[in-house]
Protein backbone atom coordinates (compact mmCIF):
# COMPACT_ATOMS: atom_id res chain seq x y z
CA UNK A 1 0.00 0.00 0.00
CA UNK A 2 1.11 3.42 -0.77
CA UNK A 3 2.33 5.58 2.52
CA UNK A 4 -1.46 7.67 2.78
CA UNK A 5 -3.14 4.66 1.71
CA UNK A 6 -5.55 3.62 4.47
CA UNK A 7 -7.26 -0.19 5.17
CA UNK A 8 -10.28 1.83 5.24
CA UNK A 9 -10.13 2.63 1.83
CA UNK A 10 -10.02 -0.62 0.85
CA UNK A 11 -12.33 -2.70 -1.78
CA UNK A 12 -12.39 -5.28 0.88
CA UNK A 13 -12.98 -3.26 4.18
CA UNK A 14 -16.11 -1.71 2.66
CA UNK A 15 -17.07 -4.63 1.82
CA UNK A 16 -17.04 -6.26 5.39
CA UNK A 17 -18.57 -2.56 5.92
CA UNK A 18 -21.64 -3.88 3.94
CA UNK A 19 -21.54 -7.14 5.12
CA UNK A 20 -22.54 -5.99 8.94
CA UNK A 21 -25.72 -5.35 7.53
CA UNK A 22 -26.26 -9.29 6.89
CA UNK A 23 -26.09 -9.28 10.59
CA UNK A 24 -29.24 -7.10 11.31
CA UNK A 25 -31.66 -10.43 11.33
CA UNK A 26 -28.68 -12.96 11.86
CA UNK A 27 -28.68 -14.06 15.76
CA UNK A 28 -26.25 -16.25 16.89
CA UNK A 29 -28.98 -18.73 18.10
CA UNK A 30 -29.73 -19.31 14.30
CA UNK A 31 -26.22 -19.44 13.30
CA UNK A 32 -25.09 -22.07 16.55
CA UNK A 33 -27.50 -24.65 14.78
CA UNK A 34 -25.34 -24.75 11.34
CA UNK A 35 -22.95 -27.10 12.43
CA UNK A 36 -20.72 -27.44 9.17
CA UNK A 37 -20.35 -23.62 10.03
CA UNK A 38 -19.56 -24.45 13.61
CA UNK A 39 -17.32 -27.35 12.76
CA UNK A 40 -15.08 -25.20 10.56
CA UNK A 41 -14.62 -22.92 13.08
CA UNK A 42 -12.90 -25.16 15.69
CA UNK A 43 -8.57 -25.23 15.14
CA UNK A 44 -6.17 -27.19 16.93
CA UNK A 45 -3.05 -27.20 17.40
CA UNK A 46 -0.09 -28.48 19.63
CA UNK A 47 -3.16 -29.55 21.66
CA UNK A 48 -5.16 -25.77 22.04
CA UNK A 49 -8.42 -25.85 21.12
CA UNK A 50 -10.34 -22.69 19.62
CA UNK A 51 -13.72 -22.81 18.88
CA UNK A 52 -14.73 -19.44 17.55
CA UNK A 53 -18.47 -20.66 16.35
CA UNK A 54 -19.92 -17.66 18.88
CA UNK A 55 -18.46 -15.20 17.26
CA UNK A 56 -21.38 -13.18 15.04
CA UNK A 57 -19.50 -14.21 11.77
CA UNK A 58 -20.53 -16.89 9.02
CA UNK A 59 -17.97 -18.38 6.88
CA UNK A 60 -18.45 -15.60 4.11
CA UNK A 61 -17.51 -13.36 6.79
CA UNK A 62 -14.35 -15.20 7.28
CA UNK A 63 -13.52 -15.39 3.62
CA UNK A 64 -14.05 -11.68 3.59
CA UNK A 65 -11.76 -11.42 6.75
CA UNK A 66 -8.81 -12.96 4.86
CA UNK A 67 -9.55 -10.75 1.87
CA UNK A 68 -8.72 -7.86 4.43
CA UNK A 69 -5.56 -9.62 5.62
CA UNK A 70 -4.40 -9.65 2.16
CA UNK A 71 -5.32 -6.31 1.65
CA UNK A 72 -2.95 -5.37 4.42
CA UNK A 73 -0.64 -7.56 3.30
CA UNK A 74 -0.39 -9.45 6.59
CA UNK A 75 1.61 -11.98 5.41
CA UNK A 76 4.35 -9.61 4.40
CA UNK A 77 4.37 -7.99 7.89
CA UNK A 78 4.30 -11.46 9.87
CA UNK A 79 7.66 -12.06 7.06
CA UNK A 80 9.11 -8.88 7.56
CA UNK A 81 9.27 -9.16 11.50
CA UNK A 82 10.77 -13.03 11.21
CA UNK A 83 13.02 -11.51 8.88
CA UNK A 84 14.64 -8.93 11.52
CA UNK A 85 13.34 -5.45 9.26
CA UNK A 86 12.98 -2.36 10.98
CA UNK A 87 8.90 -2.73 11.05
CA UNK A 88 8.86 -0.56 14.41
CA UNK A 89 9.74 2.63 11.93
CA UNK A 90 9.26 5.02 14.55
CA UNK A 91 12.27 3.60 16.63
CA UNK A 92 14.17 2.45 13.91
CA UNK A 93 13.71 -1.60 15.20
CA UNK A 94 13.41 -4.61 14.57
CA UNK A 95 10.59 -6.65 16.76
CA UNK A 96 12.10 -9.41 17.19
CA UNK A 97 10.92 -11.20 20.90
CA UNK A 98 10.76 -14.62 18.54
CA UNK A 99 13.80 -14.47 18.45
CA UNK A 100 13.96 -15.31 22.53
CA UNK A 101 12.17 -18.27 22.42
CA UNK A 102 14.07 -19.51 18.90
CA UNK A 103 15.92 -22.77 19.14
CA UNK A 104 19.57 -23.17 19.57
CA UNK A 105 20.45 -23.93 16.14
CA UNK A 106 17.96 -21.28 14.89
CA UNK A 107 19.08 -18.39 12.89
CA UNK A 108 17.17 -15.05 12.98
CA UNK A 109 18.93 -11.99 11.48
CA UNK A 110 18.67 -7.85 12.84
CA UNK A 111 20.71 -5.95 10.85
CA UNK A 112 22.69 -8.57 9.50
CA UNK A 113 23.43 -10.51 12.77
CA UNK A 114 22.29 -13.97 13.88
CA UNK A 115 20.82 -12.63 17.23
CA UNK A 116 20.04 -16.27 18.22
CA UNK A 117 23.70 -17.29 19.55
CA UNK A 118 23.49 -13.89 21.91
CA UNK A 119 20.22 -14.84 23.36
CA UNK A 120 21.57 -18.48 24.08
CA UNK A 121 24.73 -16.81 25.71
CA UNK A 122 22.69 -14.65 28.25
CA UNK A 123 20.65 -17.83 28.74
CA UNK A 124 23.41 -20.16 29.63
CA UNK A 125 24.64 -17.12 31.71
CA UNK A 126 20.85 -17.12 33.38
CA UNK A 127 20.95 -21.27 34.04
CA UNK A 128 24.32 -21.00 35.17
CA UNK A 129 23.74 -17.89 37.77
CA UNK A 130 20.77 -18.91 38.84
CA UNK A 131 21.98 -22.48 39.34
CA UNK A 132 24.82 -21.02 41.79
CA UNK A 133 21.90 -19.19 43.60
CA UNK A 134 19.81 -21.98 43.87
CA UNK A 135 22.29 -24.57 44.98
CA UNK A 136 23.68 -22.24 47.57
CA UNK A 137 27.28 -21.80 45.66
CA UNK A 138 26.27 -18.24 45.45
CA UNK A 139 26.30 -16.63 48.95
CA UNK A 140 25.34 -13.02 50.66
CA UNK A 141 27.60 -10.89 52.10
CA UNK A 142 27.26 -12.73 55.45
CA UNK A 143 27.79 -16.50 53.89
CA UNK A 144 23.69 -16.96 54.23
CA UNK A 145 22.77 -18.94 51.11
CA UNK A 146 19.83 -16.18 48.94
CA UNK A 147 16.35 -17.56 48.93
CA UNK A 148 14.05 -14.66 48.46
CA UNK A 149 14.17 -12.33 45.52
CA UNK A 150 12.76 -9.15 44.79
CA UNK A 151 12.44 -8.51 41.23
CA UNK A 152 11.99 -4.11 40.71
CA UNK A 153 10.40 -3.32 37.51
CA UNK A 154 7.34 -1.65 35.77
CA UNK A 155 4.96 -2.20 33.07
CA UNK A 156 6.58 -4.71 30.63
CA UNK A 157 9.64 -5.41 32.79
CA UNK A 158 6.82 -6.71 35.21
CA UNK A 159 3.89 -7.53 34.28
CA UNK A 160 4.37 -10.42 31.85
CA UNK A 161 6.59 -11.96 34.43
CA UNK A 162 4.19 -11.56 37.16
CA UNK A 163 1.80 -13.36 35.29
CA UNK A 164 4.01 -16.55 34.70
CA UNK A 165 5.20 -16.58 38.01
CA UNK A 166 1.22 -16.48 39.25
CA UNK A 167 0.53 -18.90 36.57
CA UNK A 168 3.89 -21.44 37.84
CA UNK A 169 3.00 -21.27 41.25
CA UNK A 170 0.36 -23.64 41.66
CA UNK A 171 1.87 -25.97 38.70
CA UNK A 172 2.76 -28.80 41.00
CA UNK A 173 6.60 -29.98 38.89
CA UNK A 174 7.14 -25.94 39.07
CA UNK A 175 6.33 -25.79 42.64
CA UNK A 176 8.21 -28.80 43.57
CA UNK A 177 11.25 -26.80 42.36
CA UNK A 178 10.10 -23.31 44.66
CA UNK A 179 9.93 -25.16 47.38
CA UNK A 180 11.74 -22.68 50.39
CA UNK A 181 12.03 -19.80 48.04
CA UNK A 182 10.06 -16.54 47.58
CA UNK A 183 9.67 -14.50 44.12
CA UNK A 184 8.12 -11.01 44.97
CA UNK A 185 7.48 -8.02 42.51
CA UNK A 186 8.42 -4.28 43.51
CA UNK A 187 6.90 -2.00 40.38
CA UNK A 188 4.93 0.68 42.03
CA UNK A 189 6.67 4.15 43.57
CA UNK A 190 4.27 4.17 46.17
CA UNK A 191 6.27 3.23 49.18
CA UNK A 192 3.33 0.72 50.48
CA UNK A 193 4.25 -1.57 47.67
CA UNK A 194 8.33 -1.27 49.04
CA UNK A 195 6.86 -2.21 52.32
CA UNK A 196 5.10 -4.64 51.56
CA UNK A 197 7.70 -6.48 49.44
CA UNK A 198 10.26 -6.38 52.13
CA UNK A 199 7.83 -7.30 55.18
CA UNK A 200 8.81 -10.61 56.57
CA UNK A 201 12.18 -10.45 54.26
CA UNK A 202 15.56 -11.04 55.66
CA UNK A 203 18.31 -8.82 53.52
CA UNK A 204 21.03 -11.57 54.26
CA UNK A 205 18.62 -13.60 52.69
CA UNK A 206 17.43 -11.76 49.27
CA UNK A 207 18.53 -10.88 46.37
CA UNK A 208 16.91 -8.11 44.30
CA UNK A 209 16.86 -7.97 40.67
CA UNK A 210 16.45 -4.37 39.26
CA UNK A 211 14.48 -5.10 35.97
CA UNK A 212 14.52 -2.01 33.25
CA UNK A 213 15.16 -1.91 29.71
CA UNK A 214 16.23 1.64 29.65
CA UNK A 215 17.60 1.64 33.35
CA UNK A 216 15.98 5.24 33.45
CA UNK A 217 12.39 4.73 34.65
CA UNK A 218 11.56 6.71 37.65
CA UNK A 219 9.49 4.42 39.91
CA UNK A 220 11.89 1.47 39.08
CA UNK A 221 15.29 3.65 39.72
CA UNK A 222 13.69 4.77 43.13
CA UNK A 223 12.90 1.39 44.08
CA UNK A 224 15.87 0.56 43.54
CA UNK A 225 17.69 3.00 45.17
CA UNK A 226 15.42 2.36 48.17
CA UNK A 227 16.11 -1.27 48.60
CA UNK A 228 20.03 -0.49 47.61
CA UNK A 229 19.70 1.11 50.94
CA UNK A 230 17.75 -1.23 52.18
CA UNK A 231 20.68 -3.46 51.79
CA UNK A 232 23.44 -1.25 52.72
CA UNK A 233 21.71 -0.11 55.67
CA UNK A 234 21.64 -3.18 56.87
CA UNK A 235 24.85 -5.14 55.47
CA UNK A 236 27.19 -2.24 54.63
CA UNK A 237 27.59 -0.95 51.13
CA UNK A 238 29.79 -3.22 49.44
CA UNK A 239 27.01 -6.04 50.12
CA UNK A 240 25.08 -4.74 46.97
CA UNK A 241 27.68 -6.61 44.86
CA UNK A 242 26.33 -10.07 46.18
CA UNK A 243 22.86 -8.91 46.71
CA UNK A 244 22.09 -6.93 43.91
CA UNK A 245 21.86 -7.88 39.90
CA UNK A 246 20.18 -6.57 37.22
CA UNK A 247 18.52 -6.53 33.52
CA UNK A 248 18.91 -4.16 31.21
CA UNK A 249 19.80 -3.05 27.44
CA UNK A 250 21.61 -0.19 29.11
CA UNK A 251 25.26 -1.77 30.69
CA UNK A 252 26.23 1.04 30.97
CA UNK A 253 23.52 3.03 33.45
CA UNK A 254 23.77 -0.06 35.45
CA UNK A 255 27.37 0.08 36.10
CA UNK A 256 26.57 3.69 37.14
CA UNK A 257 24.12 2.38 39.55
CA UNK A 258 26.55 0.22 41.40
CA UNK A 259 25.81 -3.06 39.72
CA UNK A 260 28.90 -5.19 38.70
CA UNK A 261 27.99 -5.76 35.02
CA UNK A 262 29.51 -9.26 35.83
CA UNK A 263 25.88 -9.69 37.33
CA UNK A 264 23.88 -8.20 34.36
CA UNK A 265 22.45 -9.76 32.15
CA UNK A 266 21.35 -8.41 28.64
CA UNK A 267 18.63 -7.73 26.10
CA UNK A 268 18.51 -5.91 23.05
CA UNK A 269 17.08 -3.28 21.46
CA UNK A 270 15.13 -5.33 18.98
CA UNK A 271 12.88 -6.69 22.35
CA UNK A 272 10.00 -4.20 22.91
CA UNK A 273 9.37 -3.45 26.76
CA UNK A 274 5.66 -5.65 26.62
CA UNK A 275 6.84 -8.15 24.64
CA UNK A 276 10.07 -8.55 27.00
CA UNK A 277 8.92 -11.93 29.45
CA UNK A 278 10.89 -14.35 27.52
CA UNK A 279 14.26 -12.44 27.34
CA UNK A 280 15.87 -12.20 31.12
CA UNK A 281 13.24 -9.69 32.02
CA UNK A 282 11.67 -12.93 32.70
CA UNK A 283 13.76 -15.29 32.61
CA UNK A 284 15.95 -14.34 35.02
CA UNK A 285 13.72 -13.86 38.44
CA UNK A 286 11.45 -17.01 36.92
CA UNK A 287 14.59 -19.43 36.94
CA UNK A 288 15.94 -17.91 40.04
CA UNK A 289 11.79 -19.44 41.71
CA UNK A 290 11.75 -22.39 39.18
CA UNK A 291 14.83 -23.27 37.99
CA UNK A 292 15.55 -22.97 34.46
CA UNK A 293 14.52 -26.17 32.74
CA UNK A 294 11.33 -25.21 34.43
CA UNK A 295 11.79 -21.86 32.21
CA UNK A 296 12.64 -23.42 29.56
CA UNK A 297 9.70 -25.28 28.68
CA UNK A 298 7.91 -22.39 28.92
CA UNK A 299 10.38 -20.58 26.09
CA UNK A 300 9.39 -24.08 24.19
CA UNK A 301 5.77 -23.77 24.29
CA UNK A 302 5.85 -20.03 22.77
CA UNK A 303 7.91 -21.37 20.45
CA UNK A 304 5.90 -23.69 19.12
CA UNK A 305 3.10 -20.63 18.54
CA UNK A 306 5.91 -18.48 16.75
CA UNK A 307 6.44 -21.44 14.77
CA UNK A 308 2.31 -22.09 14.09
CA UNK A 309 2.30 -18.68 13.81
CA UNK A 310 4.48 -17.58 10.70
CA UNK A 311 3.70 -20.92 8.89
CA UNK A 312 0.46 -21.99 9.69
CA UNK A 313 -2.16 -21.21 6.79
CA UNK A 314 -4.48 -18.15 8.14
CA UNK A 315 -7.49 -20.54 8.07
CA UNK A 316 -5.53 -22.68 10.63
CA UNK A 317 -3.88 -20.19 12.20
CA UNK A 318 -5.05 -19.29 16.02
CA UNK A 319 -3.44 -15.89 16.39
CA UNK A 320 -4.52 -15.00 13.02
CA UNK A 321 -7.98 -15.86 13.76
CA UNK A 322 -7.74 -14.28 16.61
CA UNK A 323 -6.30 -10.96 15.55
CA UNK A 324 -9.05 -10.91 12.44
CA UNK A 325 -11.92 -11.80 14.59
CA UNK A 326 -10.69 -9.22 16.66
CA UNK A 327 -10.92 -6.58 14.13
CA UNK A 328 -13.76 -7.69 12.92
CA UNK A 329 -15.39 -7.07 16.63
CA UNK A 330 -13.91 -3.65 16.89
CA UNK A 331 -14.14 -2.22 13.38
CA UNK A 332 -17.51 -3.40 12.16
CA UNK A 333 -19.39 -4.75 14.64
CA UNK A 334 -18.77 -1.98 16.56
CA UNK A 335 -17.89 -3.23 20.17
CA UNK A 336 -14.44 -1.43 21.81
CA UNK A 337 -13.60 -3.64 24.27
CA UNK A 338 -12.74 -7.26 25.15
CA UNK A 339 -13.20 -9.33 28.62
CA UNK A 340 -10.26 -11.82 29.02
CA UNK A 341 -11.74 -14.60 31.05
CA UNK A 342 -9.40 -17.16 32.21
CA UNK A 343 -11.85 -20.09 34.38
CA UNK A 344 -8.54 -20.27 36.51
CA UNK A 345 -6.97 -18.44 39.40
CA UNK A 346 -3.72 -19.22 38.51
CA UNK A 347 -4.41 -16.90 35.23
CA UNK A 348 -5.16 -14.35 37.25
CA UNK A 349 -2.36 -12.42 36.41
CA UNK A 350 -2.73 -13.00 32.89
CA UNK A 351 -5.64 -10.41 32.07
CA UNK A 352 -3.70 -7.58 33.50
CA UNK A 353 -0.37 -8.62 31.81
CA UNK A 354 -2.59 -8.17 27.84
CA UNK A 355 -4.20 -4.99 29.22
CA UNK A 356 -0.47 -3.72 28.91
CA UNK A 357 0.27 -5.47 25.39
CA UNK A 358 -3.17 -5.14 23.96
CA UNK A 359 -3.10 -1.20 24.59
CA UNK A 360 0.12 -0.02 24.91
CA UNK A 361 0.02 -1.55 21.43
CA UNK A 362 -2.69 -0.62 19.49
CA UNK A 363 -3.73 2.30 21.18
CA UNK A 364 -2.80 4.36 18.59
CA UNK A 365 -4.96 7.46 17.16
CA UNK A 366 -2.27 7.61 13.44
CA UNK A 367 -1.45 4.82 10.67
CA UNK A 368 2.30 3.76 10.90
CA UNK A 369 2.98 6.84 8.32
CA UNK A 370 1.94 9.62 10.30
CA UNK A 371 -1.91 9.32 8.85
CA UNK A 372 -4.89 10.33 11.02
CA UNK A 373 -7.01 6.87 12.12
CA UNK A 374 -10.51 7.66 10.55
CA UNK A 375 -11.34 4.65 12.41
CA UNK A 376 -10.54 3.10 15.84
CA UNK A 377 -7.68 1.32 16.70
CA UNK A 378 -6.64 -1.09 19.69
CA UNK A 379 -9.20 -2.23 22.16
CA UNK A 380 -10.10 -1.53 25.70
CA UNK A 381 -8.78 -5.15 27.62
CA UNK A 382 -10.10 -6.11 30.85
CA UNK A 383 -10.77 -9.32 32.75
CA UNK A 384 -10.79 -11.15 35.94
CA UNK A 385 -11.10 -15.49 36.41
CA UNK A 386 -14.01 -16.80 36.45
CA UNK A 387 -15.90 -17.87 37.88
CA UNK A 388 -15.25 -14.30 40.01
CA UNK A 389 -16.04 -12.16 36.84
CA UNK A 390 -19.28 -14.16 36.75
CA UNK A 391 -20.37 -12.37 40.64
CA UNK A 392 -18.85 -8.70 39.43
CA UNK A 393 -19.19 -7.32 35.89
CA UNK A 394 -21.58 -10.64 34.22
CA UNK A 395 -24.33 -8.81 34.67
CA UNK A 396 -23.02 -5.98 32.17
CA UNK A 397 -22.37 -8.57 29.61
CA UNK A 398 -25.13 -10.46 29.93
CA UNK A 399 -27.92 -7.69 29.94
CA UNK A 400 -25.68 -4.59 29.35
CA UNK A 401 -23.18 -3.62 26.92
CA UNK A 402 -22.00 -6.08 24.72
CA UNK A 403 -18.87 -6.88 25.41
CA UNK A 404 -16.98 -9.73 23.16
CA UNK A 405 -15.26 -12.40 25.99
CA UNK A 406 -12.55 -14.86 25.68
CA UNK A 407 -12.78 -17.62 27.49
CA UNK A 408 -9.97 -19.49 28.51
CA UNK A 409 -10.38 -22.96 30.03
CA UNK A 410 -7.90 -25.68 31.17
CA UNK A 411 -9.08 -29.21 30.77
CA UNK A 412 -6.88 -30.79 33.89
CA UNK A 413 -6.40 -28.61 36.69
CA UNK A 414 -2.96 -27.92 38.49
CA UNK A 415 -4.62 -29.05 41.58
CA UNK A 416 -6.82 -31.08 41.23
CA UNK A 417 -9.31 -31.89 44.25
CA UNK A 418 -12.48 -34.35 44.22
CA UNK A 419 -14.52 -34.14 47.35
CA UNK A 420 -15.98 -37.68 48.16
CA UNK A 421 -20.28 -37.45 47.89
CA UNK A 422 -20.17 -34.36 45.62
CA UNK A 423 -21.96 -34.48 42.45
CA UNK A 424 -18.69 -33.23 40.76
CA UNK A 425 -15.26 -32.54 41.16
CA UNK A 426 -14.46 -29.01 42.19
CA UNK A 427 -12.79 -28.24 38.72
CA UNK A 428 -15.34 -29.66 36.66
CA UNK A 429 -17.83 -26.92 39.41
CA UNK A 430 -15.60 -24.67 37.64
CA UNK A 431 -15.57 -25.69 34.25
CA UNK A 432 -19.61 -26.24 34.23
CA UNK A 433 -19.79 -22.40 34.17
CA UNK A 434 -16.31 -22.03 31.50
CA UNK A 435 -19.11 -24.14 29.16
CA UNK A 436 -21.93 -22.63 30.10
CA UNK A 437 -21.68 -18.76 30.31
CA UNK A 438 -21.03 -18.40 26.48
CA UNK A 439 -24.11 -20.57 25.78
CA UNK A 440 -26.14 -17.56 27.73
CA UNK A 441 -24.19 -14.96 25.94
CA UNK A 442 -24.96 -16.55 22.58
CA UNK A 443 -28.71 -17.90 23.28
CA UNK A 444 -30.10 -15.55 26.05
CA UNK A 445 -33.70 -15.87 27.11
CA UNK A 446 -36.54 -15.07 25.42
CA UNK A 447 -39.69 -13.44 26.53
CA UNK A 448 -41.32 -16.44 25.19
CA UNK A 449 -39.62 -18.63 27.21
CA UNK A 450 -40.08 -16.74 30.14
CA UNK A 451 -43.78 -17.29 29.69
CA UNK A 452 -43.73 -20.63 29.43
CA UNK A 453 -42.08 -20.45 32.80
CA UNK A 454 -44.79 -18.78 34.42
CA UNK A 455 -42.65 -15.69 35.17
CA UNK A 456 -44.72 -12.45 36.25
CA UNK A 457 -45.13 -10.36 33.43
CA UNK A 458 -43.70 -7.28 35.08
CA UNK A 459 -40.72 -9.24 35.69
CA UNK A 460 -40.24 -10.50 31.97
CA UNK A 461 -38.41 -7.31 30.67
CA UNK A 462 -35.35 -7.79 33.65
CA UNK A 463 -35.07 -11.48 32.91
CA UNK A 464 -35.21 -11.38 29.16
CA UNK A 465 -31.56 -12.06 27.95
CA UNK A 466 -31.19 -10.55 24.34
CA UNK A 467 -28.59 -13.10 23.69
CA UNK A 468 -26.24 -12.46 20.49
CA UNK A 469 -23.30 -12.13 22.19
CA UNK A 470 -19.79 -12.67 20.63
CA UNK A 471 -17.60 -14.64 22.70
CA UNK A 472 -14.98 -17.56 21.62
CA UNK A 473 -13.46 -20.06 23.78
CA UNK A 474 -9.69 -21.53 24.17
CA UNK A 475 -9.26 -25.10 25.64
CA UNK A 476 -6.10 -25.80 26.60
CA UNK A 477 -4.85 -29.57 27.79
CA UNK A 478 -3.02 -28.30 31.41
CA UNK A 479 -1.45 -25.44 32.52
CA UNK A 480 2.23 -26.12 32.71
CA UNK A 481 4.89 -24.04 31.76
CA UNK A 482 4.71 -25.19 28.22
CA UNK A 483 1.05 -24.20 28.20
CA UNK A 484 1.19 -20.79 29.70
CA UNK A 485 4.36 -20.38 26.94
CA UNK A 486 1.71 -21.18 24.47
CA UNK A 487 -0.85 -19.07 25.92
CA UNK A 488 1.44 -16.06 25.93
CA UNK A 489 2.64 -16.23 22.17
CA UNK A 490 -0.85 -16.30 20.75
CA UNK A 491 -2.10 -13.25 22.30
CA UNK A 492 1.75 -11.61 21.34
CA UNK A 493 0.82 -12.58 17.99
CA UNK A 494 -2.81 -11.63 18.13
CA UNK A 495 -2.12 -8.26 19.10
CA UNK A 496 0.20 -7.56 16.34
CA UNK A 497 -1.99 -9.07 13.58
CA UNK A 498 -4.68 -6.44 14.40
CA UNK A 499 -2.16 -3.96 13.92
CA UNK A 500 -1.16 -4.88 10.92
CA UNK A 501 -4.57 -4.61 9.78
CA UNK A 502 -4.88 -1.47 11.06
CA UNK A 503 -1.90 -0.67 9.51
CA UNK A 504 -0.60 1.14 12.74
CA UNK A 505 2.95 0.79 14.63
CA UNK A 506 2.33 -2.15 17.16
CA UNK A 507 5.85 -1.75 18.70
CA UNK A 508 6.31 1.92 20.02
CA UNK A 509 4.38 3.48 23.11
CA UNK A 510 5.04 7.73 22.37
CA UNK A 511 1.33 8.08 24.44
CA UNK A 512 3.39 7.45 27.12
CA UNK A 513 5.93 10.11 27.44
CA UNK A 514 3.99 13.38 28.13
CA UNK A 515 2.33 12.40 31.24
CA UNK A 516 5.83 11.69 32.41
CA UNK A 517 7.43 15.02 31.43
CA UNK A 518 4.82 16.71 32.95
CA UNK A 519 5.86 14.66 36.38
CA UNK A 520 9.30 16.27 36.42
CA UNK A 521 7.86 19.76 36.28
CA UNK A 522 5.68 18.78 39.19
CA UNK A 523 9.03 17.13 40.68
CA UNK A 524 11.19 20.02 40.51
CA UNK A 525 8.30 21.96 41.97
CA UNK A 526 7.61 19.59 44.98
CA UNK A 527 11.11 19.73 45.79
CA UNK A 528 11.59 23.75 45.39
CA UNK A 529 8.47 24.24 47.81
CA UNK A 530 9.57 21.89 50.39
CA UNK A 531 13.32 22.79 50.81
CA UNK A 532 13.17 26.46 49.76
CA UNK A 533 9.34 27.64 50.49
CA UNK A 534 9.12 28.64 46.72
CA UNK A 535 5.49 29.31 45.96
CA UNK A 536 3.93 26.92 43.37
CA UNK A 537 4.17 28.64 39.86
CA UNK A 538 3.69 27.62 36.36
CA UNK A 539 0.51 25.75 36.65
CA UNK A 540 -2.72 26.01 35.88
CA UNK A 541 -5.25 26.73 38.52
CA UNK A 542 -6.72 23.49 38.72
CA UNK A 543 -3.15 22.16 39.54
CA UNK A 544 -2.14 25.02 41.76
CA UNK A 545 -4.93 24.69 43.80
CA UNK A 546 -4.22 21.08 44.15
CA UNK A 547 -0.92 21.09 44.75
CA UNK A 548 -0.85 24.06 47.22
CA UNK A 549 -3.39 22.28 49.07
CA UNK A 550 -1.00 18.84 49.21
CA UNK A 551 1.80 21.17 50.26
CA UNK A 552 0.31 23.07 53.08
CA UNK A 553 -1.65 19.77 54.53
CA UNK A 554 2.26 18.09 54.53
CA UNK A 555 3.77 21.14 55.82
CA UNK A 556 5.01 19.08 58.76
CA UNK A 557 7.34 17.06 56.47
CA UNK A 558 11.10 18.19 57.55
CA UNK A 559 12.71 20.12 54.47
CA UNK A 560 15.25 17.48 54.53
CA UNK A 561 14.48 14.55 56.23
CA UNK A 562 16.75 11.90 57.32
CA UNK A 563 16.79 8.08 55.34
CA UNK A 564 13.38 6.85 56.24
CA UNK A 565 12.48 3.16 55.55
CA UNK A 566 9.06 0.87 55.84
CA UNK A 567 8.93 -0.14 59.60
CA UNK A 568 6.63 -2.79 58.63
O1 LIG B 1 5.28 2.85 30.56
C1 LIG B 1 6.13 2.94 29.51
C2 LIG B 1 7.22 1.92 29.50
O2 LIG B 1 8.21 2.43 28.68
C3 LIG B 1 6.78 0.56 29.03
O3 LIG B 1 6.70 0.43 27.68
C4 LIG B 1 7.83 -0.30 29.64
O4 LIG B 1 7.44 -1.63 29.67
C5 LIG B 1 7.94 0.32 31.02
O5 LIG B 1 7.78 1.70 30.79
C6 LIG B 1 9.21 0.04 31.76
O6 LIG B 1 10.33 0.48 31.07
P1 LIG B 1 11.79 0.03 31.48
O7 LIG B 1 11.88 -1.45 31.31
O8 LIG B 1 12.71 0.77 30.56
O9 LIG B 1 12.02 0.42 32.91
Amino acid sequence: MASTTLICDTEPWKDLKAHVEDFKNTHLRDLMNDKERCQSMMVEFDGMLLDYSRQRATLETMDKLDKLAEAASLKQHINRMYSGEHINSTENRSVLHVALRAPRDAVIYSDGKNVVPDVWNVLDKIKAFSEKVRSGSWVGATGKPLKDVIAIGIGGSFLGPLFVHTALQTDPEAAEFAKGRQLRFLANVDPIDVARNIAGLNPETTLVVVVSKTFTTAETMLNARTLREWISSALGPCAVAKHMVAVSTNLTLVEKFGIDTNNAFAFWDWVGGRYSVCSAVGVLPLSLQYGFPIVEKFLKGASSIDQHFCSAPFEKNIPVLLGLLSVWNVSFLGYPARAILPYSQALEKFAPHIQQVSMESNGKGVSIDGVPLPYEAGEIDFGEPGTNGQHSFYQLIHQGRVIPCDFIGIVKSQQPVYLKGELVSNHDELMSNFFAQPDALAYGKTSEQLLKENVPQHLIPHKTFSGNRPSLSLLLPSLNAYNIGQLLASYEHRIAVEGFVWGINSFDQWGVELGKSLATQVRKQLHASRTKGDPVEGFNFSTTTLLTRYLEASSDIPADPPTLLPRI
